[in-house]
């Protein structure tokens, strides 16, 4: 029987891998509710129907919310300072809106943990934000998943634990390496998000779910071990949670704020507390950790990851790049003829810049570049790209942003590192021409010392990365 079914968080990284579930199946009739229609991938757009809005706009959740049977809330308010107000807020309107409009029943993934006096501000909201929705059971069902660690290519814990492993032979670690937690694979969890509209499931209920039980020491050994690495892991009591998130921060791809709020979690054991998962879910048999790390692995080796965790973020697309583009300020364009190649190879070697393919010769400015980004917090170059050889909209690609992709066309990137205005670059290709500009918007008298502070360097690297572009697309 076909369900009607809304899904919440569709650009975000778990509603994402849901919603390709969904699509897969094909059994379904599929609405999602989105921030930013922009944002959302024009393919995955064909194959449902997309509403524009958010949970604090109540006329666009009563609009998604119509002939809905099962609404799955996949979001959080964690880029905002206040998000404890605004989960519990985002929550309510959404329960609300779904009983109204006769919704049977919501599938939430919230975090896994008890509360202790280490519970940290953002599992605490999680829990609120289940409590929230599950407020009304005589009147809608809430299956309410707690995971814990999410291990899978593009999950922001799996990407810091790789990036340690990968980058440091011998670390030094906090106390909090000895605590337990238990991790999940993510194709496990979509499986589980994925048969939770089943009609069995038909009662409120919490679901806890994970695999082995494992300290993080032990997870970063098996990863270790999965990658064929020998590594030393030294606890020590002297690292404290602001010392590890900076260290998190310089080493893996996540910046200050992210690395912040997943130490904090750290404090306290993540067991399951119930056997639900079981139960209700018996044909689903969690992978163990290592097998969810060769997965994660080999989807990031053959360029098959379909979400991570930087994909998502409203700031960048509240932003009208369109008329700000315009305002900008300076502009560095370079032309360069391209007579002997076709725009499809232009396109393709546009599409191929940043992460571990680099920027061309001067690759080590841009590593500086990243470096003292990330010195002040930013994300740096460290996220790469989630493929080396595929680039969609709303991708991260080092401390760019893909904001508009035309095929053979155009590519726009906007930068997300730390600077003091705003930034694009943009490549337009057309007939026999590639052009290439870097806009620049400058925030105060400090934008416009930074942009002219760099010139010299634009310079060459501006001019080096047209004609490299331009070289590559020759040599396919
Ligand atoms: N990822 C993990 O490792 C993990 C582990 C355990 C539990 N979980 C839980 O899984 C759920 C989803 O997490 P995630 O990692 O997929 O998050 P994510 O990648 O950060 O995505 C969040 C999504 O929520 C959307 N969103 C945020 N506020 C919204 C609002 N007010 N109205 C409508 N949409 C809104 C975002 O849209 P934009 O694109 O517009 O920003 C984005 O699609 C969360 O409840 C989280 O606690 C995740």
């Amino acid at each position: 029987m076909k369900q009607a079914i809304l899904l919440t968080g569709a650009t975000g990284y778990i509603g994402r891998r849901l919603l390709e579930e969904f699509l897969l199946q094909s059994e379904n009739s599929i609405r999602v509710l989105v921030r930013n229609k922009s944002a959302f991938d024009g393919t995955l757009a064909q194959s449902v129907a997309v509403v524009e809005g958010n949970t604090f706009d109540k006329p666009s959740l009563a609009k998604a919310m119509e002939g809905i049977e099962i609404a799955y809330y996949l979001i959080h308010s964690l880029g905002s300072d206040d998000y404890q107000n605004l989960d519990k807020m985002s929550a309510e309107n959404f329960r609300d809106a779904a009983i109204k409009a006769g919704v049977k029943k919501i599938v939430y993934l919230g975090g896994l943990g008890v509360v202790d006096e280490n519970i940290s501000k953002h599992l605490l909201s999680r829990i609120e934000t289940g409590e929230t929705l599950s407020a009304y059971a005589e009147k809608i069902d809430v299956v309410w998943f707690r995971a814990g660690v999410i291990i899978g290519s593009g999950s922001a814990s799996f990407e810091i634990i790789r990036n340690l492993i990968q980058k440091i032979p011998v670390m030094i670690t906090p106390k909090w390496v000895r605590i337990k937690a238990q991790p999940i694979g993510i194709d496990d969890v979509v499986a589980y998000l994925y048969n939770a509209k089943n009609p069995q499931i038909s009662q409120s209920v919490t679901v806890d779910i994970g695999s082995e039980i494992l300290s993080y020491g032990q997870m970063m050994s098996q990863c270790a071990q999965v990658m064929s690495l020998k590594r030393f892991i030294i606890p020590v009591p002297f690292l404290t949670i602001g010392l590890s998130s900076y260290w998190l921060n310089i080493f893996t791809p996540v910046p200050f704020r992210v690395a912040r709020s997943l130490i904090d979690g750290l404090k306290s054991e993540v067991i399951v507390q119930n056997e639900n998962a079981k139960k209700l879910f018996p044909q689903i048999k969690p992978v163990s950790f290592k097998k969810a790390v060769k997965k994660a692995l080999k989807e990031a080796e053959e360029n098959q990851v379909l979400s991570r965790w930087s994909d998502s973020g409203e700031d960048v697309w509240e932003i009208d790049h369109r008329n700000a583009i315009a305002d900008a300020v300076f502009i560095d364009e370079q032309v360069v003829a391209c007579p002997d190649v076709t725009q499809e190879q232009i396109f393709k070697s546009i599409c191929s810049i940043g992460g571990k393919n680099g920027w061309f010769s001067y690759d080590w400015l841009w590593e500086i570049r990243g470096l003292i980004d990330k010195a002040f917090g930013g994300v740096g170059l460290n996220r790469g790209r989630r493929s080396q050889v595929e680039l969609r909209k709303g991708d991260s690609l080092d401390f760019w942003k893909v904001i508009d992709i035309i095929p053979n066309k155009r590519v726009l990137l906007f930068a997300q590192m730390k600077v003091p205005g705003k930034a694009w670059l943009e490549f337009r290709i057309e007939k026999g021409k590639l052009t290439q500009r870097a806009y620049f918007l400058p925030q105060g008298i400090m934008g416009r010392l930074y942009w002219f502070s760099l010139l010299p360097l634009h310079y060459f690297v501006f001019r080096d990365m047209v004609n490299s572009i331009y070289k590559k697309a020759s040599l396919t």
